[in-house]
């Protein structure tokens, strides 16, 4: 993060210089110190992959879930939503491909005794090529100065040219290979690459494997005959098995869609980067129904909607990305993955898939029951397309907490120094609105403040907070991202007016209690987010 000063009401603010290593890891520290994120079954040691939302976080992932809920199904009124079960009868995920298809290439190191995915270790030695032709960039932009023709010396640097030559052939490789379930191939392509293990630092590796992500279970007593169920991958199966259910007596026209936010379960083995892969996480789904043939259109559509959703957050549009899979899921045509620029790189945060008729012609097939669709304009009966849009909770609030979180160092006007470190939310979706501060525990103060919490706890989560100096408790709001601190002191009994503190800039203003309900609503509303979303 580069060091940068900004001004405003007499105090100087220098953003404090980390390198992203140091930001991920002070952000997994401060998530827990401050309620947001805890490691699962903590007190016995934890359980690896799996995390629970705290006091904050829990208030943080509502509002995000809020954010998108009311984005697709309020917003667009041909999308309904539904909640449907975790369980579901084992033979749909033999229709989905999930039994068959749903696997991992997993490959072992014979010396440090770790697993890896060998698809990433693949993309990782792949990342590296194209931070190899950065770096020739960057030292030829220094040399040549003002003169540099980056375009020109990409086409005709013979170096560049070199590694553009090996990432395309090795891109090539391993997507036939993967394509083809051709694992000696995947295990021939990371020996050619010469890619080491990073605990190890040794290229002995044991063959490539599959491995299926899906958790079993068993559902009836051992008398009954238990039979071995599944704990769904992802959510957008309960929608296709209740696509008929939906669309009969919903009356829906299509095209139209249908969401759900609920839990998946993957058996993830590399799980890593805290809550970015997890083994239970959460999943925001929707399946747009569309005619045979008009799959691209939507897709295009969906692409352009979703990546304006995550750009209305204000987190930076140079921080997202759009990544076209080059290895398509069993059941896609076309895939493109939403990245966002983690403090560990660009990654995926939500897929918008071109899922063709698979799903609902195959549930169609392994069910016997008819999936389709009378269209009364065309006057033809068949099974729809599907255009998918998913994105996991639990990396949405990844991202949120990564691109807020700020080490400040403030010089006020008479001299002296402070630190903080704020989380910038959005207003909409941070978890507190607004801290009610008595100046001192008497004279009335905490019943004035107390009265003003009343009011506002009907529309706002809000906190109460009379311990320590003023400072300690701006302190304590800024750490959890609370927009606005309002301090009742002893002229506030006189004139009704109270003191608002405003988080990011730490300006403050004076302002009637009778105003506080419509100043912080306005403030704090989906509807500027909204606006901002093109379709
Ligand atoms: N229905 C399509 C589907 O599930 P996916 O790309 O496998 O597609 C969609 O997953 C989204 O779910 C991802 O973009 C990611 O945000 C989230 N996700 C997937 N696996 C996850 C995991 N192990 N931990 C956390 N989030 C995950």
């Amino acid at each position: 993060m580069p060091v940068t000063i900004s001004s405003m009401d007499g105090l100087i603010i220098y953003f404090t210089d980390m390198t992203q290593e140091e930001l991920f890891k002070k952000l997994i520290a401060h998530s827990k110190e401050y309620g947001f994120i805890f490691p699962s079954s903590e007190i016995y040691d934890g359980l690896s992959a799996v995390y629970d939302y705290g006091q904050m976080g829990v208030e943080l992932k509502n509002n995000i879930k809020r954010y998108w809920w009311d984005a697709m199904v309020k917003l667009n009124e041909n999308i309904v939503g539904i909640d449907s079960a975790i369980f579901m009868h084992s033979r749909i995920w033999e229709a989905s491909g999930h039994v068959g298809a749903f696997n991992d290439p997993l490959i072992d190191n014979k010396d440090s005794k770790k697993r890896y995915r060998a698809d990433v270790l693949i993309e990782e030695w792949l990342a590296k090529q194209d931070e190899k032709i950065e770096k020739e960039i960057a030292k030829a932009k220094k040399r040549f100065g003002d003169s540099f023709d980056e375009a020109m010396f990409i086409e005709t640097n013979p170096r560049i040219k070199d590694i553009r030559h090996k990432k395309e052939t090795v891109t090539s490789r391993m997507v036939q290979s993967l394509n083809d379930g051709d694992l000696e191939e995947v295990r021939n392509i990371i020996l050619d690459c010469e890619i080491a293990c990073p605990i190890s630092g040794t290229r002995n590796w044991t063959e490539v494997r599959q491995f299926n992500l899906m958790f079993e279970t068993k559902i009836g007593s051992v008398a009954e005959g238990a039979n071995t169920i599944y704990l769904r991958p992802e959510t957008a199966q309960g929608i296709f098995v209740n696509f008929l259910n939906v669309q009969k007596t919903g009356r829906m026209k299509i095209p139209f869609g249908i969401a759900q936010i609920g839990k998946a379960f993957r058996n993830e083995i590399v799980a890593r980067q805290f809550i970015f892969r997890m083994r239970e996480f959460e999943q925001m789904e929707m399946q747009f129904f569309v005619r045979p043939g008009e799959e691209m259109k939507w897709y295009e559509y969906w692409k352009k909607f979703r990546m304006s959703w995550h750009k209305a957050l204000g987190f930076g549009d140079e921080n997202y990305r759009f990544h076209d899979h080059d290895k398509l899921a069993h059941y896609a045509n076309a895939a493109a993955d939403v990245e966002y620029k983690f403090p560990f790189g660009f990654k995926e945060v939500e897929g918008i898939h071109s899922r063709t008729d698979f799903d609902l012609g195959n549930h169609q097939k392994f069910s016997g029951r008819k999936i389709q669709y009378y269209d009364p304009e065309t006057g033809e009966s068949y099974v729809p397309y599907v255009v998918e849009t998913s994105i996991g909770v639990d990396r949405m609030v990844l991202q949120v907490l990564s691109a807020s979180y700020a080490e400040e160092k403030i010089t006020k006007e008479d001299g002296s120094t402070d630190e903080r470190v704020v989380m910038k939310f959005p207003a909409a979706i941070a978890p507190i609105k607004a801290a009610v501060l008595p100046l001192v525990k008497k004279d009335g103060l905490p019943e004035l403040a107390r009265k003003i919490i009343d009011d506002l706890k009907y529309d706002h989560v809000c906190q109460y907070d009379e311990k320590d100096s003023i400072g300690k408790r701006y302190r304590r709001q800024d750490a959890i991202g609370t927009p606005f601190c309002i301090t009742v002191d002893h002229q506030s009994l006189e004139d009704g007016m109270v003191t608002v503190r405003h988080r990011d800039t730490m300006a403050q203003e004076r302002i009637p209690v009778a105003d506080l309900p419509k100043m912080i609503a306005d403030q704090v509303g989906f509807r500027p987010l909204f606006e901002k979303i093109e379709k």
